[in-house]
This record gives C-alpha cells, structure tokens and sequence, in this order.
C-alpha cells in the first residue's frame, strides 16, 4: 500500500477541539480541562452533562434550571411510544435508541434549524428523552407495564427506576453515574467523528446523533461492553479463566475490552471504573467477574502487554447491577449524547465539510458494452 494512505486516519489530526484532551503520555482524560476521575470524585453526572454542554461547571442555580429543564422534558409522546410497542421484541436496543432518535427529529419542530441555541434545546431534549425510550423498550419486550419517568429523581435514579420500578442502593447508583461521568466524552472517537461528518454537510442534530449511535454499535467501538460479559460467560469460572485466555492468544483471537488506538499503555478511565466494579461486587456479594477479571487482565498485559479499556471493567458492573448485556451500549448511549452534541455544536460552529481522498486501486478505462453484448 502507498505510504502516503493513513488506513484508519492512523495518527491523523483532523481538526481542533476544546470538548476533552486525552493525553496517553500522562495516562489522563480531561473533559474542558477538568481531570475526568476529579469529576467522578466530585460532581454527579448532570454537572459534568452541563459542564460538556456549556463549557464550564454549573453554580447551583444553573445546575437546578439544568436539572428542572432535562427532568420536564424526559416524556416522550404517544407516537414515539406506540412505535417503541410495534418494534418487534428481539430488536437490539442500539437499534431501537437509535429509530427513538431519528422519530425525535420528525417530531422535533426545530429539526431545521441549526443554531446554538436550537441545538442547545434539541440536544437536551435528545438527552432526556433517550432514556425513557430505551428503558422502554427494556419494559415492553419483558411484557412488562412501562414505567413513566419520575422528575424527583436524578438522571441515574430515573434510568433504575424505569428499568426495573426501583432505585438501588445510593452506592450503586454513585457506580453508575462514574461509569455515566467516564463514558460521556473521548474526543476524537469512531462515534464522535461520525457525528461530526455528518454534522459537515451542514445536517442536523438528530441526524448526526442517529448516525452516531450506529457507530457506537460497532463491537471495536461500545459494542465491546456487551462482547466483554459474552466473553467472562464463556469463561464461566476463575478456574477457566487462564486456560480460556492462553488458548485465545494461541488463536490469535482478539480479546474484546482489551487495547486502544490512542492508549497504549493503559487507558486513564480504567483505574476508577475499576475500583467502582470493585464496589458494586461487594455489594452484590459476587467477586466471581472480578477473579476472572485480573486474571485475564494479567495474562494480556503479561503476554501481549495489550491493558483493558474501559469497556472491561463497565461490562460486568452493569451486569451485577442487572442489566441485560444487550442494554449496556445503550447506557454507553444515554451519556455519550453529551459529548456527540458538544462536538456537532462544535462543528457547526467551525464547519469545514470532512470529505478526504483515496487512492484508486479499481480497473481503469473499461469500455460498457450494451446490455445484449454482455
Ligand atoms: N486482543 C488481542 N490483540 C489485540 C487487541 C485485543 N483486544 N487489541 C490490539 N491487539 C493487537 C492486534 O492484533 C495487533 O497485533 P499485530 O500488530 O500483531 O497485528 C496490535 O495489537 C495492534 O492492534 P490494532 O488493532 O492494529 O490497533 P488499533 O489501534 O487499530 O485498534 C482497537 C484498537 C480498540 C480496535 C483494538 O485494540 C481492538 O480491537 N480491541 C478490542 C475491541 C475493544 O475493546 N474496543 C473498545 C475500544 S475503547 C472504548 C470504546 O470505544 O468503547
């Protein structure tokens, strides 16, 4: 291949940005210059939503009318429910957020319009709608009752509550608003950059965020959550643990959780993510993923010297939280929302349209022959 070809824009920069840095060197993440473990330390995660949006950390009165207006605007209408009724049961619920937001832009009646402020209001609506339909979903293809969403409730309490009628203990909803905190914004990433590429053409928001969700899908993207708990189920055990990795790396699989095209020596999220699995697997009473965790963990480092992402450690904490293992792209969704929407209001602020070259390698000057002579 041509030297000059950058399959996979490997080690390209293609634009500036000031949404997140992710510095591999120092092994850190920041989102508008705050360190995202400090942020999972001190703030939950609509603050760090308002923070990506708005570019500075709320005070309590622009965190309240944050607050007031994602909880007002959580509903969905009776369309949108009727169609989430009709999607038939065994659709994948990355397939369904991303119809739920497509159908928010035909109902949306700022779709065309493509200002700051319109897309600030369209991304907030996006933002506290997609939960609802989501869990849903999760309701309907149980043949359960949908469960309305609740405005007492935090973003978290409220994804629990209409999963499950219920929200957990505060420990474990701290787990999941660090795993909301740490998944919300990765710069340049397959989901982010789709977004902003269709954002160049000068397309609208929901549009861009559709697109994004079915990149995100992707099992080399945040599809890998969901093929992390496939993998821990087929090892069952810790006693399989060692045995099931070495046979993976003599059959040079690849192990899904593990490796990073910007990180190569770790990935920065991993640390607090870890520790947070570690609590909930307490709670639980269920430390049988985190055997098998490390010893996956070691062997990869060890043999390969390939480190975990953050999709390996979020993978089994949503599972012992109950989530379904199809559902946890989908949670990867509800938080990266934010982010696609800091980098399309970005783009649109910025645009150049992204449209690269390639170098043809196909047959040349053929001549058509009618379609009797063929
Ligand atoms: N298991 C086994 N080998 C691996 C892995 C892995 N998970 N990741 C990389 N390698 C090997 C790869 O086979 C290659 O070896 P060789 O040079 O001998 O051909 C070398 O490491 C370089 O890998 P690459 O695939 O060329 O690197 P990349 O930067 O193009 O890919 C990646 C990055 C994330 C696609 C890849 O590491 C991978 O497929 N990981 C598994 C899927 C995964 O966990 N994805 C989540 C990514 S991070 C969070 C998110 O976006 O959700």
């Amino acid at each position: 291949m041509n030297d000059d070809i950058k399959k996979g824009l490997l080690g390209i920069v293609v634009d500036e940005t000031e949404v997140s840095k992710v510095m591999p060197e120092i092994n850190s993440l920041t989102y508008r210059g705050y360190a995202a473990q400090d942020l999972c330390e001190y703030c939950r995660f609509e603050e760090v939503a308002y923070l990506i949006l708005n570019k500075d950390l709320p005070n309590s009165i622009q965190l309240k009318k944050f607050e007031r207006e994602e909880r007002n605007n959580r509903e969905l209408t009776k369309n949108l429910y009727e169609i989430i009724k009709h999607m038939p049961k065994k659709s994948h619920p990355m397939d369904v957020a991303r119809t739920a937001v497509s159908v928010m832009g035909l109902e949306d009646k700022e779709t065309t319009d493509s200002s700051h402020e319109s897309n600030m209001r369209k991304a907030l609506r996006i933002f506290a709608k997609t939960p609802t339909a989501l869990a849903a979903f999760y309701r309907i293809r149980k043949g359960k009752k949908i469960i309305k969403p609740k405005k007492t409730l935090s973003f978290a309490e409220n994804f629990f509550y209409m999963c499950f009628g219920k929200v957990p203990q505060k420990e474990i909803v701290k787990a999941f608003d660090v795993s909301l905190i740490l998944y919300a914004e990765h710069s340049f990433n397959v989901s982010t950059f789709t977004a902003r590429t269709i954002t160049s053409s000068l397309s609208d928001i929901h549009g861009a965020i559709t697109g994004a969700i079915a990149s995100l899908k992707g099992p080399l993207h945040g599809g890998a959550n969901e093929e992390v708990m496939h993998m821990m189920n087929k090892i069952k055990k810790p006693s399989n643990a060692l045995k099931w990795i070495k046979n993976a790396l003599k059959n040079k699989e690849v192990v899904m959780g593990f490796g990073h095209r910007v990180y190569k020596s770790g990935d920065s999220r991993v640390p607090t993510m870890r520790e947070y699995f570690g609590k909930v697997a307490k709670i639980k009473k269920d430390k049988k993923y985190e055997k098998i965790y490390d010893i996956v963990e070691k062997v990869m480092i060890k043999e390969k010297n390939i480190h975990p992402n953050v999709d390996y450690p979020t993978g089994p904490t949503y599972h012992l939280m109950g989530f379904d293992t199809d559902f946890f792209t989908p949670i990867f969704v509800i938080s990266r929302i934010t982010g696609w929407s800091a980098h399309i209001m970005e783009q649109h602020a910025a645009n150049k349209l992204i449209r690269p070259l390639a170098s043809y390698k196909g047959n040349r000057h053929r001549k058509v022959m009618q379609l009797n002579q063929r």
